[in-house]
């Protein structure tokens, strides 16, 4: 039986002989009463009303009649899952079964009926009147529990609304984490009441002078909660103790001469830096970390921790050891890229491996004393990197990324690490080079779809001339929606 056209490519996906259900308006959403299921109904319910021209009733009770979409919270081990699948795995996994009289999609977690729909949403085919559905029973999990994103919104400042479209490209890879790398040497782009000059001062400016932005504390909280509903965790990420020159523009304090610094709107790394020696140091880290936890109801702060180059290793260690501390007297799990692994972070932490040119005999210490690897190598995930040589926008400086360098590689390989070492993969988009929703969505589209397949899909599962004819379905919707993608990257 052919596969079904669904991208990350799941566990097991078949068409089934029969005619396709027909999406109409008509057609009723049929949901379990717990909360979080209710909101992927009405999501559904929305996205079903869109498409059918007028809106579709959500309803408790199943009378088993024709014309439903069912979705299902399962008893736990009512989903056929492998024995020992991870809890943070089987959340996600998702169940859907489609014939011409109903569709019935299950999953042991609200989250996995987000899943579930992100796939459904990709076999169903618009007609007139509405959508058809073919026949298909599909049976989910994914190998990793990290799939995200991390974006820079400090060099280039991009608006809440086009945080949602990445939000919601993200759900529909069914990928689940938005990292915001929300402050550097450019830009300070969350609202920090207990620091208010950060973005009353530090805010306005952006590479090349462009201008700026930052999310007030209601529409980072809007953002979290929209995110959530679609089944996406925000990770805050505040970089110190380099990447700080915004911080040391706001206040003077941070200084060593107690004069602010100047504003920066250039593309250079690793000048800036926190000074332990500077009163001012640790209330400021105590600070903006306990305002950004305080705001963020998931489990993860980032606290950066990358290229500070002019410091010190003991001066470093103290600062991350601080920052760290705040952080998990928070309640929440740092989360800091791999330089950080040096500082002996807390048990549990989760270092996330960018460069590949520097050896990693600290992160692969840190994973003996318990923390977990995210990968996010730089010569693979980075995608502020051009695609091939007529690539109009992008950087170069970790060399250029084809659509297929970006699909076929094996994350057991990076590091030569077991899975259980590995929350997970992530791709990266820095944006010097990138100031406009439409060049980000270039440079994520389509590599943003081969780090999804290889964060959710084990090897098995894999292939370049499968994943090219899936990816085809999806460059389809894109174009149907407006979504920009660059399109040389599909023969690269
Ligand atoms: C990084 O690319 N500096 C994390």
């Amino acid at each position: 039986m052919a596969g079904v056209p669904i991208l990350p490519a799941p566990v097991r996906g078949e068409r089934r002989a029969g005619r396709p259900f027909l999406v109409d308006a008509t057609t009723r959403v049929v949901v379990a009463e717990e909360p979080e299921a209710v909101c992927a109904a009405v999501l559904l319910a929305h996205r079903i009303g869109r498409a059918a021209g007028g809106p579709v009733p959500v309803g408790h009770r199943d009378d088993g009649e024709p014309g439903a979409v069912v979705l299902r919270l399962a008893e736990p081990g009512g989903l056929p899952l492998p024995p020992g699948l991870a809890p943070d795995l089987a959340a996600e996994a998702y169940r859907v079964e489609v014939d011409h009289a109903r569709v019935v999609v299950t999953a042991a977690e609200p989250v996995g009926l987000l899943r579930g729909l992100a796939a459904l949403d990709q076999v169903a085919v618009p007609v007139q009147g509405g959508l058809a559905v073919p026949s298909c029973a599909v049976l989910d999990h994914p190998r990793f529990a990290w799939r995200g994103l991390c974006l820079d919104v400090a060099r280039h400042w991009f608006a809440p609304e086009t945080l949602r479209d990445v939000v919601l490209l993200l759900a529909s890879l069914r990928m689940n984490t938005l990292h915001l790398h929300l402050t550097d040497d450019q830009g300070w782009r969350i609202e920090t009441p207990s620091r208010p000059r950060l973005t009353e001062v530090a805010a306005a400016t952006s590479v090349g002078g462009d201008p700026g932005g930052f999310l007030s504390r209601p529409e980072y909280a809007a953002l979290v909660v929209f995110a959530a509903a679609h089944g996406v965790t925000v990770v805050p990420e505040i970089d110190v103790p380099g990447h700080v020159n915004a911080a040391l523009h706001a206040y003077g304090s941070l200084t060593p001469s107690g004069e602010p610094r100047p504003p920066y709107t250039g593309v250079g790394v690793g000048f800036s830096r926190l000074h332990a020696e500077v009163a001012d140091t640790l209330p400021f880290l105590t600070d903006v970390l306990g305002d950004v936890a305080a705001v963020t109801p998931g489990p993860y702060v980032h606290i950066g921790g990358d290229e500070a180059l002019t410091m010190h290793a003991a001066e470093y260690d103290q600062l991350v050891g601080h920052a760290a501390g705040v952080v998990v007297g928070a309640g929440k799990t740092v989360v800091a890229w791999q330089e950080a692994a040096r500082a002996r972070l807390p048990a549990g932490s989760i270092v996330q491996y960018w460069d590949e040119q520097t050896a990693p005999d600290a992160v692969l210490a840190a994973v003996r004393d318990g923390a977990r690897v995210l990968l996010s190598p730089a010569g693979r995930a980075y995608l502020d990197t051009r695609y091939d040589r007529e690539c109009p926008v992008g950087s170069e400086w970790s060399g250029r990324i084809g659509l297929r360098a970006c699909y076929e590689w094996e994350p057991a390989d990076v590091l030569a690490l077991p899975d259980e070492d590995v929350v997970g993969v992530e791709a990266a988009i820095w944006t010097e080079t990138v100031a406009t929703p439409r060049d980000l969505f270039w440079l994520l589209l389509p590599r943003l779809a081969a780090i999804a397949e290889v964060a959710w899909s084990a090897p098995e599962r894999r292939g370049w001339p499968d994943f090219e004819r899936r990816l085809r379905g999806l460059t389809a919707r894109w174009d149907l929606a407006g979504v920009p993608w660059y399109r040389p990257g599909l023969e690269t």
